[in-house]
């Protein structure tokens, strides 16, 4: 409700910053009522007295000519609501492995709102397999402690990808039937590692380029396309039951992409090769029209698999400002963004519902921010803990 009456106190051009103070925001209810009835009798006096808030305003501003940031009121939401319960399906996040062990407020929003968790970087070929003969399994299974202690789902991410490797890998210098060896050690070994621990896994993690051809990455130049069958297939014979996904990104602004995605799920039906999911990384901008994200998630339901929405974010700052203030504005765009792709997502067959991962926990984590070069705010906690309009706005959807 405050955040709704700030929103039409806004003047053109101008923002004001909104203290906690609620005297503050008495005092400008006032001042717009004022002002509405000025600009119903008398246009021209709006106008000046407009022009007169606005230079003072302007007086306050910070020394660098920056624009005082909204601070957007927390949503209230009872104390003991957790995201995942107002979900009719796993609601889950990507955490990074130092904040689930040394930042208890972190740590406590995952507990608390999540279901479903997939590591951000510590399950990556980098992670585990630092040296040829080494894995490193301390970091992801402090992961599985943590989710078997807490109930949480475990989501594996990613076994083959054409990034994070280690400069063993990209430095390596075997015959293709030492890369094919090298490819199968490491699958298999991981996949073993975790057998009964985690749910599923990310077999390949972004094959294909947006133009649906396939990526020319390490991997095929070593091994040709067809590896990715391969992938498929070493890790279900080291653990039959657990579900194998093919993630990637992109299937809401290219067709090429989805169709060549799609095609290539049909060919993995027609020749055996185990497949279970389809993850939609759903990196979203804001400013992508519903009617794509309705596609994409229809288009990946139409293969009948497991559908997972792998690595949402919403980003929110497309011209990459260096300056860039959380507006309310911005905040119930942001959230009617997040209301659609759980709409949309709802509307799928319950049974292929596999779940929704957030990218991360709070904006102060995101990866954006890095990615872009300029200040974002895509996830459904503000730095400072809070759930966001974007976390109603999940909710929303799912009513
Ligand atoms: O581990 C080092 C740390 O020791 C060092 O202090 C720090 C200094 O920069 O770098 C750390 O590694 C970084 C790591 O994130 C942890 O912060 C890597 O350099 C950096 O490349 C890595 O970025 C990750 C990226 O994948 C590459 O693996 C991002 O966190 C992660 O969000 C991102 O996630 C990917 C998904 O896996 C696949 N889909 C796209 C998504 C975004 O790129």
């Amino acid at each position: 409700m405050i955040a709704t009456g700030l929103i039409k106190f806004y003047l053109p051009g101008n923002t004001f910053q909104v203290g906690s103070k609620k005297s503050r925001f008495l005092d400008r209810m006032l001042l717009k009522r004022m002002l509405m009835s000025v600009m119903k009798n008398s246009p021209g006096l709006y106008i000046l007295l407009c022009l007169l808030i606005m230079a003072c305003s302007k007086k306050n501003s910070p020394a660098n000519g920056t624009p005082p940031a909204v601070i957007v009121p927390p949503i209230v939401v009872a104390a003991d609501t957790s995201l995942y319960k107002m979900v009719p399906f796993p609601m889950g996040a990507a955490v990074a492995i130092n904040l689930v062990k040394n930042n208890a407020k972190y740590s406590g929003i995952v507990t608390k709102e999540f279901n479903s968790i997939t590591a951000e970087n510590a399950m990556k070929f980098s992670g585990l397999h630092p040296a040829e003969n080494t894995f490193f399994w301390t970091d992801a299974d402090y992961l599985v402690a943590y989710a078997q202690t807490n109930n949480k789902r475990l989501h594996g991410h990613t076994l083959n990808w054409y990034q994070s490797m280690p400069t063993w890998v990209t430095n390596f210098s075997g015959d293709s039937t030492a890369w094919e060896k090298m490819l199968k050690t490491h699958i298999q070994t991981v996949v073993a590692h975790f057998k009964g621990k985690v749910a599923a896994w990310d077999v390949v993690n972004e094959y294909f380029n947006d133009n649906g051809t396939v990526r020319n990455s390490l991997w095929v130049q070593k091994l040709g396309e067809d590896y990715i069958a391969r992938c498929f297939q070493y890790a279900n014979q080291a653990d039959p039951d657990v579900l194998l996904f093919y993630n990637d990104y992109g299937h809401e602004y290219s067709t090429a992409k989805r169709t060549a995605i799609t095609n290539m799920i049909a060919s993995f039906k027609t020749r055996g090769i185990p497949i279970h999911g389809i993850g939609l990384q759903f990196h979203l901008s804001v400013g992508q029209p519903d009617a794509n994200i309705s596609a994409a998630i229809a288009s990946a339901a139409a293969t009948g698999l497991q559908v997972h929405i792998s690595e949402l974010d919403i980003r929110l700052n497309a011209n990459k400002a260096q300056t860039f203030p959380f507006t309310t504005t911005m905040a119930s765009q942001q959230a009617a963004k997040y209301e659609h792709v759980v709409k949309a997502y709802k509307s799928i067959l319950a049974a292929q519902q596999y779940g929704i991962t957030t990218w991360n926990v709070t904006d102060a984590d995101s990866w954006i921010p890095n990615w872009q070069g300029a200040p974002d705010y895509p996830l459904p906690f503000d730095a400072n803990y809070q759930r966001k309009e974007a976390y109603r706005g999940i909710v929303r959807g799912a009513k």
